[in-house]
C-alpha cells in the first residue's frame, strides 16, 4: 500500500526542516545503506504469511499517490488479497499486513473512531471488528508527539509508544510504533507492519493530529531499522509469499527456506530524486527500482501466429501491500489484448477483467538481466471474480502516467524478494513450481 502523494511531500518538507527545527541529522542508521551486499544464508528467523482474500474492491488503490476522494464501489465478490503474518506486541499477539509500501507500524486501538473514507466518523458498525490494542504501550506513550497518515485506501490517526515487537522470532525491544484512535482502513487485519525507509514514517509534533501543520513532519526509526540497529539481523529482509496459501514467508537476515529456481537477479534501489519529478524527495523512500523490459507473448487466436511485443523499460515500486501491478498504460493495452479473448476495460469496477477461462499471454519481466515469468494464475485472478459481470480481474492493469509504477502481489507471487537495506538492492529468484498453487 503506497501512501499518499500528499503523505509524501510533507515528508519531503520535514525532511528539508527537521535538522534545523528539531536538531537531529538525517535519521539514516549506520548499518543501513553503503554496505556489501548481505549474504543470503537460509535463516531460521522466518515467519508464516498467508494470503488473506478480503472482500474489497480495487477502485481507489489506483490513485496510490492520491489522497482517496470517492467513495468504493460495491462489486462485493471482489477481494483485494493482504500478505498478512502474525506479530507479537508485549505479550499479545496480532495479525498484521505487510507493507513495503510504507514505513509505521501500528494497531488499531481498542474503541477506536470509525471513518469513512472522507475522514468523516461514521457508525462503529461500518468498521471491521478485528482484534484491537489496549493503547498501552509496555514501554510508555511517547508524549507529546502524535500519529497521522494516508494510504492509498487508508486514513489513520493515533499515538506513538514504545513496544516490545516480535516477529520471526526476532523481540526488537522498545520499538516506536503507533496505536490508532480513529480509522479508515477496510482490511480486516489488526494493523500494519510497515517495511520502507524511514523517510517514510510519520511523527507529528503535539498531542492533536487535528491541529497538525503541514511541513512540520518528523521521521524516526521504522522496528526493522531499530532490529538492525540492536544487531538482531542483519540489514535484509526477504518475501516469499504462497499465491491464496497460508505457507509463505518472510524472514530477517536471510532468506526462508523455499526452492527456488534460476539465477537470482540483483538490482539497485534507486531513490525518488533519480526516478521521478513528484514528488522530490532526497532520500531513499520506496523500494524503487528499475524494470530493464517486458516481453509480452500474445495467447494463439484460432490457427493464428503467436505475436510477442517488447516493451520498453520503467520504474517501479516494490510493494507488498498492493494486490495487482500496475504499468504504463501502453504495456497494460499490449497484455489486455494478449489474451484470447482479449481483457475489456470494465467501468464499473475501473480495472481490466477477462473471461475467467480465457487463455493467458505468457509474460515476462528482465530485472537485473533476468527474465522472470508471470504464472497464468497472476494474469487472470480466478479468486477475484466480478459477479456483475462474470469476469475475472486482470492481475496487471493500467497504471496511468504516474512513474514510478507499482509491482504488487501478482509479480511478488512469482518470486523471492530480498530487500537489502544494506547495499541497496533488490535482489529476485524465481520460486520453484513446488511453491505454485
Ligand atoms: C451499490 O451501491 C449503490 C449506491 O450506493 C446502490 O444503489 C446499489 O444497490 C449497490 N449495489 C449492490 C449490489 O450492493
Ligand atoms: C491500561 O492501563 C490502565 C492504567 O494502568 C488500566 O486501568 C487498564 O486496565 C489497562 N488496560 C488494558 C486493556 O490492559
Ligand atoms: C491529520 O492531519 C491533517 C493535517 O495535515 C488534518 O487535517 C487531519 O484532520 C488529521 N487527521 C486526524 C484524524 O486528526
Ligand atoms: C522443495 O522441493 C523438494 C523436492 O522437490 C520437496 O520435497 C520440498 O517439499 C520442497 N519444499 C518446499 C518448501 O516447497
Ligand atoms: C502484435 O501485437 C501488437 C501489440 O499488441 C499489435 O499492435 C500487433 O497488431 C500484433 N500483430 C499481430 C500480427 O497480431
Ligand atoms: C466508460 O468510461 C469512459 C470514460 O469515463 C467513457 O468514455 C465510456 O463511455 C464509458 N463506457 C461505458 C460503457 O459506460
Ligand atoms: C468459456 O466459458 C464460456 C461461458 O462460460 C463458454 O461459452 C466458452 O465456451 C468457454 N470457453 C472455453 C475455451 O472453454
Ligand atoms: C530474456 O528475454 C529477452 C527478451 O525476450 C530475450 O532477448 C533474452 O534472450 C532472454 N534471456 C534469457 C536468459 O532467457
Amino acid at each position: 500500500m503506497v501512501q499518499s502523494w500528499i503523505t509524501s511531500l510533507l515528508v519531503s518538507a520535514a525532511v528539508a526542516s527537521s535538522a534545523g527545527i528539531h536538531g537531529f541529522a538525517a535519521n539514516v542508521p549506520g548499518s543501513i545503506g553503503r554496505r556489501t551486499p548481505s549474504p543470503d544464508v537460509v535463516t531460521d528467523n522466518f515467519v508464516p504469511v498467508r494470503a488473506l482474500h478480503h472482500p474489497h474492491s480495487f477502485r481507489g488503490q489506483k490513485g496510490r499517490y492520491r489522497r482517496q476522494s470517492g467513495g468504493q464501489t460495491n462489486i462485493s465478490d471482489y477481494g483485494q488479497v493482504r500478505y498478512v503474518t502474525e506479530v507479537t506486541w508485549g505479550k499479545e499477539t496480532f495479525d498484521m499486513m505487510l507493507d513495503t509500501g510504507s514505513s509505521d507500524t501500528w494497531l488499531l486501538q481498542k474503541d477506536y473512531k470509525c471513518l469513512n473514507s472522507n475522514g468523516v466518523q461514521v457508525p462503529k458498525s461500518d468498521c471491521s471488528t478485528t482484534p484491537t490494542f489496549s493503547g498501552n504501550y509496555t514501554g510508555g506513550q511517547i508524549g507529546n508527539v502524535n500519529f497521522n497518515t494516508s494510504y492509498g485506501t487508508g486514513i489513520v490517526a493515533g499515538t506513538f509508544g514504545w513496544e516490545d515487537i516480535t516477529i520471526a522470532g526476532i523481540t526488537v525491544h522498545n520499538a516506536q510504533v503507533a496505536s490508532v484512535t480513529e480509522a479508515y482502513f477496510p482490511t480486516s487485519v489488526s494493523g500494519l507492519f510497515g517495511l520502507a525507509f524511514s523517510s517514510l514514517t510519520g511523527e507529528w509534533p503535539g498531542n492533536d493530529p487535528s491541529k497538525n501543520v503541514k511541513g512540520e513532519y518528523q521521521t524516526y526509526e521504522p522496528v526493522f531499522y531499530k532490529m538492525v540497529n540492536q544487531k538482531l539481523s542483519l540489514p535484509t529482509f526477504s518475501f516469499a509469499p504462497q499465491r491464496n496459501g497460508d505457507n509463505g514467508y518472510l524472514s530477517f537476515g536471510g532468506i526462508p527456506p523455499v526452492n527456488t529456481t534460476g539465477k537470482t537477479a540483483s538490482t539497485a534501489i534507486l531513490s525518488n530524486q533519480v526516478t521521478s519529478t513528484v514528488p522530490t524527495i532526497e532520500r531513499d523512500d520506496f523500494y524503487n527500482i528499475k524494470i530493464e523490459g517486458t516481453t509480452v507473448t500474445a495467447a494463439k487466436k484460432n490457427k493464428g501466429k503467436t505475436n510477442t511485443t517488447h516493451f520498453q523499460s520503467f520504474l517501479a515500486i516494490v510493494d507488498t501491500g498492493t494486490t495487482v501491478t500496475y504499468l504504463p498504460t501502453a504495456l497494460s493495452t499490449i497484455i489486455a489484448n494478449s489474451f484470447n479473448p482479449a481483457a475489456t476495460y470494465v467501468n464499473t469496477s475501473g480495472i481490466y477483467e477477462v473471461p475467467c477461462n480465457a487463455t493467458a499471454p505468457k509474460m515476462a519481466f528482465t530485472i537485473g538481466s533476468v527474465n522472470f515469468t508471470i504464472s497464468p494464475a497472476d494474469l487472470i485472478m480466478q479468486p477475484q471474480f466480478d459477479s456483475s459481470t462474470g469476469l475475472c480481474a486482470v492481475g496487471f492493469q493500467d497504471g496511468g502516467n504516474d512513474s514510478p509504477y507499482t509491482l504488487g502481489g501478482t509479480f511478488l507471487n512469482n518470486v523471492l524478494s530480498t530487500f537489502d537495506l544494506g547495499a541497496l538492492e533488490m535482489r529476485f529468484t524465481a520460486l520453484g513450481r513446488n511453491n505454485w498453487k
